[in-house]
């Protein structure tokens, strides 16, 4: 795998490893430290890092979405038309990005109202759930679910519960520390990304939930990438066509091994289109984010740089797409990982504990044109152009 320089800042998401973890399990795997430990409310969650855990390489998948066969308007979600209707409510947050529902338990859906969720969450970008009895029944019920869906992805580095790998755990300790730390070399902790963009198979249907929240902030804001795409002119539609964008976990691996952290995957480099298509509802997207994304590889480095500034600013600067989703206990958020990108908000100063858990489903190849969906060649030249 061809190494790539390293072209931007490593924020917070970059590392996934604290460098003040210092408790170990009893089968010897790093933990947070045991102070973290009595504070935790929910034990069973706590990340742990297994320094002889390894995977193999991703390799190429053909990925159907269940949502294809959710029902035309979501009638086995809501229960349209029955006594049921009245007992939740559902609210958009914007127009075009996000959906809120009250009343409706996740844990409690049949397999008919998980597809047409499948479908809601494309159309919609990003789902809160409040009040979800989910948290308390621990890793393997939400794995379960989310398994539904698809096959889960494996972080390549982040910590999660022993025995639950697909479990990516996010953790910041009630320590002065750390708090210290998330601002020593950057002014703010906005780091817009859509998940793990560096996989072959990207990250589609994403569960988040909080376990132990701050009072207040710890916020996570989102933004339409379908929406940003639309806003371009047809001459920028037109000229972003055709380019593509290599994407690298490369730098994420470095900072965490520098922190003291593990691999469990080797780091990978990926090429996908700037322009993507949505399988399920046939709307085109951008695909970029400064996190993971390097350069342009049809254009020169100026060029790339310009024109990966162009689309990053626009898609961060534009308020007018984006929606910010303030955590409450038991909220379970969401999002298509590839309609929307994120960015944590860490506005916290007080040591408190701020612990969730992520579960991702691995979705398609991303393409450019359904025309090449699970076609495992695609893009092979490119490929062999640069050697990866
Ligand atoms: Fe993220």
């Amino acid at each position: 795998m061809a190494p790539v320089a390293a072209a931007v800042e490593d924020k917070y998401d970059a590392s996934q490893f604290q460098p003040s973890y210092s408790g170990k399990t009893k089968r010897g795997s790093i933990t947070v430290s045991q102070d973290n430990q009595k504070l935790a409310l929910y034990p069973q969650y706590l990340p742990t890092w297994n320094p002889l855990q390894k995977f193999p390489p991703y390799k190429f998948e053909k990925y159907i979405d269940k949502g294809h066969q959710a029902s035309d308007k979501f009638e086995n979600l809501f229960s349209l038309g029955s006594a049921k209707s009245t007992d939740y409510t559902v609210k958009r947050l914007t127009p075009k990005l996000g959906s809120e529902i009250d009343g409706i338990q996740l844990s409690q859906l049949d397999d008919k109202a998980k597809l047409d969720l499948a479908k809601f969450v494309a159309e919609r970008g990003v789902v809160v759930f409040k009040n979800q009895d989910f948290n308390d029944k621990g890793p393997q019920f939400a794995i379960d679910f989310m398994n539904y869906f698809g096959p889960l992805h494996i972080h390549p580095t982040s910590g999660s519960p022993e025995n639950f790998p697909q479990m990516h755990i996010t953790f910041r300790g009630a320590s002065q520390d750390e708090i210290d730390t998330a601002f020593a070399k950057n002014t703010n902790s906005i780091s817009w990304h859509s998940d793990c963009s560096y996989s072959l198979n990207a990250l589609q249907l994403t569960l988040f939930s909080c376990l132990q929240l701050p009072e207040s902030g710890g916020d996570t804001l989102f933004a339409n990438t379908v929406e940003a795409y639309n806003r371009l002119s047809p001459a920028m539609q037109e000229r972003l066509e055709g380019l593509h964008i290599l994407h690298s976990s490369v730098e994420q691996a470095e900072t965490n091994k520098k922190a003291g952290g593990i691999t469990r995957r080797e780091p990978e480099t990926n090429i996908h289109p700037i322009v993507r298509v949505n399988p399920l509802t046939g709307k085109k997207h951008l695909y970029v984010n400064k996190e993971f994304g390097r350069r342009i590889i049809e254009l020169k480095k100026e060029e790339s740089d310009y024109l990966l500034k162009f689309l990053y600013d626009h898609i961060e600067g534009a308020q007018d797409l984006q929606i910010r989703v303030s955590w409450q206990p038991n909220t379970v958020v969401l999002w298509n990982n590839a309609t929307t990108v994120h960015t944590p908000c860490v506005d916290f100063d007080e040591p408190v504990i701020r612990h969730a858990y992520r579960i991702s489903v691995m979705g398609e190849r991303p393409v450019s044109d359904l025309k090449y969906l699970n076609d495992e060649n695609y893009l092979k030249e490119k490929y062999e152009e640069l050697g990866i």
